[in-house]
């Protein structure tokens, strides 16, 4: 299920802002996989955040790509400044949005990776008709707008359920998820069927640094990938 590893996007949310390019060096030089950007308007979520001038600026200190996870109204209006910024994928969330295949198409049309994300009240079943055109799915395993919440359990099945519609109809589509993902609940989420993983506080926040909490995540994912393996090759 798990070919190539799972991936890890740090979240910047949670990094200290007064030194955001030494700590996305830092995540970088630590084996992260990309940089995930939360974009807040304070109407989509109770919080605003960071907008495209800051992927601009960091664009400079890395290589790793941008994933821009949008919890805005409207995002169809900044794709194109985000993509100056040097984005590298969007996220954009299933709810609140009525012309969701033509949000999709835009992003195709700039050349760029799409995700969609669902919240945690959300069932799979809305991505049905969307999956074919995706390149992640995001699970939401916090309400968005705020980082460092606890991880809602009641997600699990539902990431299986995605899990087994990704392998039926999109086996190239990513399964990741974000919010409250530390080495315990990286291992549910892995072991459900995950093979990405967002992390802000879990990696930003620890006082070992950055570079010992993402191989803290790390060896978390891949003990939980390793005894996969073995259970499938008894
Ligand atoms: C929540 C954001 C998350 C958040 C994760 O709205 O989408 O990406 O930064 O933060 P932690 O890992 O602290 O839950
Ligand atoms: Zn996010």
């Amino acid at each position: 299920m798990h070919k190539n590893g799972i991936k890890i996007a740090p979240s910047i949310l949670a990094a200290d802002f007064s030194r955001l390019g030494e700590q996305v060096a830092q995540a970088e030089r630590a084996g992260a996989d990309r940089i995930h950007v939360d974009v807040m308007d304070g109407h989509f979520v109770p919080n605003i955040s960071m907008g495209a001038p800051i992927v601009k600026s960091l664009r400079q200190v890395t290589r790793l790509p941008f994933e821009t996870h949008l919890m805005i109204t409207d995002p169809d209006f900044f794709f194109d400044e985000f993509v100056e910024a040097g984005c590298d994928s969007f996220i954009v969330h299933w709810e609140g949005n009525n012309n969701l295949h033509r949000t999709i198409q835009r992003v195709k049309s700039l050349g760029k990776r799409v995700g969609l994300a669902i919240n945690p009240a959300t069932p799979a079943s809305v991505l049905e008709e969307i999956l074919p055109d995706l390149d992640l799915v995001l699970v939401m395993t916090v309400n968005p707008g705020f980082g460092h919440q606890h991880f809602i359990h009641s997600t699990l099945p539902k990431i299986q359920r995605v899990r087994r519609m990704i392998q039926q109809v999109r086996p190239d589509c990513e399964l990741e998820l974000d919010g409250g993902i530390d080495p315990a609940t990286a291992r549910l989420g892995v072991a459900a069927g995950a093979d990405a993983l967002v992390a802000g506080s879990s990696i930003f926040g620890d006082h070992d640094g950055v570079d010992a909490a993402m191989n803290r995540l790390r060896a978390a994912t891949e003990e939980t990938v390793n005894n996969e393996k073995g259970i499938l090759c008894e």
